[in-house]
């Protein structure tokens, strides 16, 4: 994997990565709002993925569907088949009624199909064989070239780069390491994602990664202020709720 390869260009702009989808104006997580997205201009879509109770990845963020479908339990303990059964789309808006949990295979058919490329977070621990089972579904859908995997797991990532070497990391923080770059070599990472909190608290981080080829995308980011802000302070990409309003504002300027 070239180092530098997620660091942005002189003039380039942010890269955007739409959180979850365009979760502002659709059903977190679902392909609806991965399409809300695309059309808003994202270069990029984060989900969450996790396993169902046969080890079929899914894209959900919390750790039940009860918050964001119309079922109750844990994703663990849920078969593909009760998963496929359910409504993601009726708690958000009435309109949005009917849309489903996308499995991850039906997310990357979706992405390879109509365009976009997918930061896949692996949320929460996984065991070796729950990550090969992601990367399995990442292969088959020839999308190695266009996914960035991240996780807050580092038991994840050391399986992800073990299984597929030529998958590109990036690793989410809340707090930063006390040393970042350390961590960016020894994991082997593309990118360091950190809270945009924690990256304020601490000046010259961002310049230190690019030196060490890791670049920088922020989370969750919604506001013009802070996209301005960070812009300036030469991150790569920011991690939003709402695409659509950092693509306008990334084209007005
Ligand atoms: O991509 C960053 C962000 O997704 C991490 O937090 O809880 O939304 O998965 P969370
Ligand atoms: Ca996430």
């Amino acid at each position: 994997l070239a180092p530098g390869a997620f660091i942005r260009r002189p003039g380039a702009p942010l890269t955007v990565f739409a959180h979850r989808g365009a979760s502002s104006a659709a059903p977190e997580n679902t392909l609806l709002s991965d399409e809300v997205a695309r059309r808003a201009g994202a270069d990029w879509i984060e989900n969450d993925v996790q396993p169902s109770r046969d080890g079929v990845p899914y894209v959900l963020h919390d750790d039940t569907v009860n918050r964001t479908t119309n079922g109750a339990g844990r994703i663990r303990d849920l078969t593909s088949a009760q998963l496929d059964g359910l409504d993601a789309g009726s708690w958000f808006a009435p309109a949005t009624a009917g849309a489903r949990v996308p499995s991850l295979a039906a997310q990357l058919d979706d992405l390879r199909t109509r365009g976009g490329s997918l930061l896949l977070e692996i949320k929460g621990p996984h065991t070796r064989d729950e990550v090969a089972r992601i990367v399995k579904d990442v292969r088959d859908h020839g999308m190695t070239g266009r996914v960035l995997v991240q996780s807050f797991e580092v038991d994840a990532l050391r399986h992800t780069r073990e299984l597929a070497p030529d998958l590109p990391l990036a690793l989410l923080r809340a707090d930063l390491d006390a040393d970042p770059v350390a961590v960016a070599r020894d994991l082997g990472l593309s990118a360091y994602n950190p809270a945009d909190a924690a990256l304020a608290a601490r000046p010259g981080v961002i310049e230190a990664l690019h030196a060490a080829g890791v670049a920088v995308n922020v989370w969750t980011v919604d506001t013009a202020a802070r996209w301005k802000a960070l812009d300036a302070a030469g991150v790569d990409g920011v991690i939003t709720n709402r695409p659509a309003e950092l693509a306008g504002w990334l084209s007005a300027r």
